[in-house]
């Protein structure tokens, strides 16, 4: 079996001069966007300091959100007319949004049927697994970044982790797995916890990705040299943990997986861990992500600097066929790379946290 290569960026130069007007969400490397992300609001009941400061933000004014009718129908659109076979519904905090178990169940009795995931904090999960379950929601990812209560404390300045566990457990009891962790390490607060992490998840079955932190917060704090790197949390985690080569291919996910011998998984199969690496092993040749924020914006990438604005197009009147071609416009700009290594990158001025990571 050969080694997979996953392209940092796009080598070569655009393959494709004209856009196809009608079809897919295709870029100009000839890239396509199947997995959509769906920010439902920019608000959050924590303060992770990775992630935006102690006092919160200026939150997007009410009637600038997407409703829940509309974020119905740009789903419908993208499914229908543009290919997208998975929706991921993010933050801010999803959990919050009260509509959510219906915005759930429209993608689901989609035809055909998009694979439908959550990124959450955990926070609400106890009462909402099962509702979320049964609206039609697949599975989800939890982040949690320690399983110490004073580490967690400090990390997302709010005493929750007892709401955070609770809500991993009910996610397994409804059936929405694979329940994935996600941990950011934070130099000198949390980077120590990399095999606790492990150890709680195996014994849980839940899987395990510790993300490079990406400069996305809202401070604009991020420092290279302070980021905890994949290599440093690989070493961490073989020191105590024999990790093999996963078989199953990558596809164009932002997370490298290994298999962790002598464990096993919640469905029975082998035990997974995985790094996604977006700073020092980018991914963004394989990408097949478009991104929608939670007042109708269309982002091509996690760091773009332009946004195609669907919810005036929406207000305005616009057909579905006139929302897909806007869509497909924005998409067929999107970069080779995000730069985050070039001297002239620019921080996109949205937060993480109004993205949707
Ligand atoms: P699954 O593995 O399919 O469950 O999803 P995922 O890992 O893509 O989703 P999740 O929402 O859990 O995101 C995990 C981390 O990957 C977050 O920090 C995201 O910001 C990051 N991520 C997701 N997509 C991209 C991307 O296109 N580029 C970069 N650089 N990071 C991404
Ligand atoms: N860099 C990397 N990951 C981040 N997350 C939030 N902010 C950052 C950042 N600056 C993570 C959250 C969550 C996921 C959506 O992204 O912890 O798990
Ligand atoms: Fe909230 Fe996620 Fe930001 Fe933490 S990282 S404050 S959970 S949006």
């Amino acid at each position: 079996m050969g080694i997979p290569v996953i392209q940092s960026t796009v080598t070569g130069p655009a393959t494709v001069s004209v856009r196809p007007p009608l079809g897919t969400l295709v870029d100009r490397y000839q890239r396509v966007a199947t997995d959509l992300r769906v920010s439902l609001t920019d608000k959050c009941n924590l303060r992770c300091t990775y992630c935006m400061p102690e006092e919160g933000l200026p939150w997007l004014p009410k009637g600038r959100l997407l409703t829940d009718a509309e974020i119905n129908r740009l789903v419908r659109v993208a499914v229908r007319l543009l290919g997208v076979t998975e929706v991921r519904f993010t933050g801010g905090e999803p959990l919050i949004r009260p509509g959510l178990p219906a915005i759930v169940a429209a993608a689901a009795g989609l035809i055909p049927r998009p694979k439908l995931s959550l990124t959450t904090n955990g926070i609400g999960l106890e009462r909402l697994a099962g509702p979320l379950r049964a609206a039609g929601l697949d599975r989800v990812n939890v982040s949690l970044d320690t399983i110490d209560a004073d580490r967690f404390t400090t990390l997302t300045r709010r005493d929750r982790l007892a709401d955070v566990l609770a809500g991993l457990a009910a996610a397994a009891t409804a059936g929405l797995t694979p329940v994935k962790i996600n941990s950011v390490l934070m130099r000198g607060v949390n980077d120590r916890d990399a095999p606790e992490l492990l150890r709680f998840a195996l014994d849980h079955g839940y899987e395990l990705r510790f993300i490079e932190q990406m400069p996305l917060d809202a401070q604009h704090g991020w420092d290279r040299s302070s980021m905890v790197t994949a290599d440093e949390i690989l070493a961490a985690l073989r020191a105590e943990f024999t990790l093999l080569p996963d078989p199953v291919a990558r596809g164009g996910a932002p997370a490298e997986t290994w298999l962790v011998a002598g464990f096993t998984g919640l469905d029975g199969r082998p035990a997974r861990v995985g790094v996604i690496g977006s700073v020092t092993r980018p991914f963004c040749g394989d990408c097949d992500r478009t991104r929608l924020t939670a007042d109708g914006q269309v982002r091509a990438c996690l760091f773009a600097s332009e946004e195609s604005d669907l919810r005036e197009a929406l207000r305005g009147g616009a057909d579905d066929e006139e929302i897909a071609r806007r869509w497909r416009t924005a998409m067929w700009g999107k970069r080779a790379g995000h730069d985050i290594d070039d001297p002239t990158f620019l921080q996109p001025s949205r937060p993480m946290s109004a993205i949707g990571g």
